[in-house]
């Protein structure tokens, strides 16, 4: 089996979906690599690196989309679906929930896609989760952006010139991204508070060190995740949290819910309520963002507070960020490919079939299948 790996072309996209290690071992069990020239450079993996562990380079994007399986970090662009060849498999953030257009194209081209974002989250595919792996890399950066961004130590320090107390810092949505956040501001020196609304989460805080901030709502969904709150409770949250915020230094924002907006935990009262030079970074920017007053993808400053909204965190720390995202594409591979390094695609298998957005041309996923229609 012949595995493609084209450069990314999204915008600030500097993530490669295979990295040499990962190369060396699909090359041990039989697969063959083609990658194109250039395609690792943004995350510090020259070509020569690839060529060592035993992918042939090419300087032609056709060739690399026309192998019959591709690996990609980000979802294709309409032109580079229509390289991929008749029948050929496709691996990304395909976001099927977000980019209709997306998975039209795939349709189109009459090919079979997988989308990272839907493999199932059982234990089993722990190792392939690579919306955690993804999510553990941005709650770090943010952390960092918020202490780059503060004009304030986050550790307590003692000095001759004074003391000065430790920032305080507050994360809202505690998944994946949220637990990291917490854990890199307090390592820095931060005090660190959370909070979520799956009551399960406190736990994990407490066990950070951080405080749980509890507001009294509960709302865990399916599959683990999140549900969108009543009109009520969303009230009742927006002014319980309005009145919490004022006291942060810093204030880290995740919270999301899939195929939804993002929930407004911050409200514009809230911000003006924040002490000058406070900062908020808000990672739900894709979705809207989790501040009323948040321009995704912008860096603006309101009512004296900092708002950051990066929208691809990730791919701000490319080499490490693209090291598991090559593991988590390792390991599905394990599990689509034979002992002869050959495509064997086992449909009845749960993470498969669950992965699978679009077979041989039909869009096989039913919310997937819903956005597209939606957006009709
Ligand atoms: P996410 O990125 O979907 O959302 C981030 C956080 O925002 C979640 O903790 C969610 O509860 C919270 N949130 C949503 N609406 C909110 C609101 N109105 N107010 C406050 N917080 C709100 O979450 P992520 O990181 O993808 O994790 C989702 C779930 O998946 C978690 O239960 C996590 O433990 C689970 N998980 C399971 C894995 C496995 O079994 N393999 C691996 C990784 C995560």
């Amino acid at each position: 089996m012949l595995i493609g790996v084209p450069t990314e072309t999204a915008d600030g996209e500097s993530r490669v979906a295979l990295v040499p290690d990962v190369v060396r071992k699909l090359v041990a069990r039989g697969a063959e690599v083609i990658v194109q020239s250039g395609a690792g450079r943004a995350a510090s993996f020259p070509d020569a690196l690839y060529a060592t562990a035993g992918a042939k380079i090419s300087s032609d994007p056709a060739a690399v989309w026309s192998a019959p399986l591709v690996v990609k970090v980000a979802a294709p662009s309409d032109a580079e679906a229509s390289k991929l060849g008749p029948g050929a498999v496709i691996i990304g953030f395909l976001n099927p929930l977000g980019s209709p257009r997306a998975t039209r194209a795939l349709a189109g081209a009459g090919v079979t896609a997988f989308a990272m974002e839907s493999i199932p989250r059982i234990s089993r595919a722990q190792g392939m989760d690579a919306l955690s792996s993804q999510s553990n890399v941005a709650g770090y950066r943010a952390a960092l952006l918020g202490a780059g961004y503060s004009g304030r130590f986050f550790p307590m320090l003692m000095t001759a010139a004074g003391t000065i107390p430790p920032a305080k810092v507050l994360v809202l949505g505690v998944g994946v991204a949220g637990l990291q956040a917490l854990a890199t501001a307090r390592r820095l020196g931060a005090q660190t508070t959370g909070y979520d609304v799956r009551p399960e989460v406190a736990e994990q805080v407490s066990s950070l060190g951080a405080k749980w901030l509890d507001l009294g709502i509960e709302a865990a969904g399916e599959g683990g995740y999140a549900r969108a709150l009543t009109p009520e409770e969303r009230a009742a949250q927006q002014q319980a949290l309005t009145d919490a915020i004022k006291g942060f230094d810093v204030v880290i924002t995740t919270a999301l819910v899939p195929g939804r907006p993002a929930p407004k935990l911050v409200t514009a009262e809230a911000v003006e309520g924040m002490k000058p030079g406070s900062v908020i970074v808000d990672l739900a920017g894709e979705a809207g963002g989790n501040c009323e007053l948040t321009t995704p993808g912008e860096e603006t400053v309101e009512h004296d507070v900092t708002i950051i909204s990066p929208l691809n965190l990730a791919a701000e720390m490319p080499e490490h960020a693209s090291q598991l995202y090559a593991r988590n594409i390792q390991a599905l591979l394990e599990l689509f490919l034979d002992e002869h390094g050959e495509l064997a695609l086992d449909f009845d298998d749960e993470i498969v079939a669950g992965s699978c957005i679009v077979r041989d041309g039909v869009i096989v996923n039913e919310a997937a299948r819903a956005v597209v229609e939606a957006a009709a």
